[in-house]
């Protein structure tokens, strides 16, 4: 990995030329690439979210799909449906968009709960039961969601209990005038010279065995006290415990500890330090904290609380 620089790195980069600025989104998306996890993107329309997942999708093994979410989307819509074949007389499987191996769900706060759980389920099953007959959904399989924060007629907001089934949640805003420039300029470019289709995308086994690298990250027992201390920070008797009605549960523990041996992997190391948790902590915690109705009341969220926590817990 020294001297060549590694596919997954490449693809990294490939992903980022496309973009302005976003460097940490793209970070994160390799993060969770690398840790199989899924991706939860919340952030205002128009600041390239769907751009840098198809770009990823480009460089990647395997098919994707596009879900665009409405009110009237049936669960069915995305795991798939029997259909008759008149010819044959028997019923056939038909795939919904869910088979892919990325499947951008866009603004799925629109979606009604009933479709929001399939996908949910999907996602932690990485499978799709129908009809009383589960199929095993492709590997990889990575969901990356997005979700419009300033949108609230007629959306359904993901139930909190099911918003940890994403191993990251990331929140974005708006950019600068200087890369409001930047972005005029990328785009008047690309209307010019359009970009032609990804050069060589990623080989399934390379990435199979950047995960299985990833996963063998070394946790020293002090970095894996630190991240359980951060978790209990949420917890009763901990730092921030007065102001959480829902503490992080062992699902962030583990997401945590995955998200940081994988930032470490890309890193180049193959030990994790304390500022690959530091780094994580946020997108991999705050969703799965639910501030009690005062603490909102008086502006904190989960993102606050885990800028908190990382202030009073020291990593060693
Ligand atoms: N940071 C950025 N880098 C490159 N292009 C951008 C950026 N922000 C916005 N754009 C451009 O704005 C348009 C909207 O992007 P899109 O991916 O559809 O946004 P979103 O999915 O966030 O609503 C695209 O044409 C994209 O090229
Ligand atoms: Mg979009």
């Amino acid at each position: 990995m020294n001297e060549m620089i590694h596919p997954i790195a490449r693809l990294g980069s490939d992903v980022a030329a496309g973009l302005v600025g976003h460097q940490e989104m793209v970070e994160r998306l390799l993060v969770a690439l690398l840790a199989g996890g899924h991706v939860l993107i919340e952030g205002p329309p128009g600041i390239a979210k769907t751009r840098a997942v198809k770009r990823l999708a480009a460089y990647l093994p395997g098919s994707h799909a596009r879900i665009q979410c409405t009110p009237d989307l049936l669960p069915a819509d995305l795991t798939g449906t029997q259909v008759f074949r008149p010819e044959t007389g028997a019923f056939e499987f038909v795939p919904g968009p869910l088979f892919h191996s990325l499947v951008l769900v866009d603004e799925i706060n629109r979606a009604p709960p009933k479709v929001q759980s399939a996908l949910l389920e999907a996602m932690a099953e990485s499978q799709v039961t129908t009809s009383g007959v589960t199929r095993r959904l492709p590997d990889p399989f990575m969901v990356v969601a997005t979700q419009n924060p300033i949108e609230h007629e007629g959306t359904f907001p993901l139930p909190e209990a099911q918003m940890d089934r994403f191993l990251l949640h990331l929140s974005l805003g708006l950019p600068e005038a200087e890369q409001e420039r930047a972005i005029l300029d990328l785009v008047a470019a690309e209307r010019v010279a359009p970009a032609g289709p990804a050069a060589d995308p990623l080989a399934v086994d390379t990435l199979h065995r950047a995960r299985a690298e990833a996963a063998e990250v070394h946790l020293s027992p002090a970095l894996k006290d630190y991240i359980v201390r951060l978790v209990m920070a949420s917890r009763p008797g901990g730092a921030v415990a007065a102001f959480v009605e829902h503490a992080i549960s062992p699902r962030g523990t583990l997401a945590l500890a995955a998200a940081a041996q994988a930032r470490a992997w890309l890193k180049g190391r193959d030990y994790a330090l304390p500022e690959d948790v530091a780094a994580l902590a946020p997108d991999a915690l705050a969703h799965r904290l639910i501030p009690t109705w005062a603490a909102i009341g008086e502006g904190r969220t989960g993102r606050s609380l885990v800028a908190d926590i990382l202030a009073a817990v020291e990593p060693w």
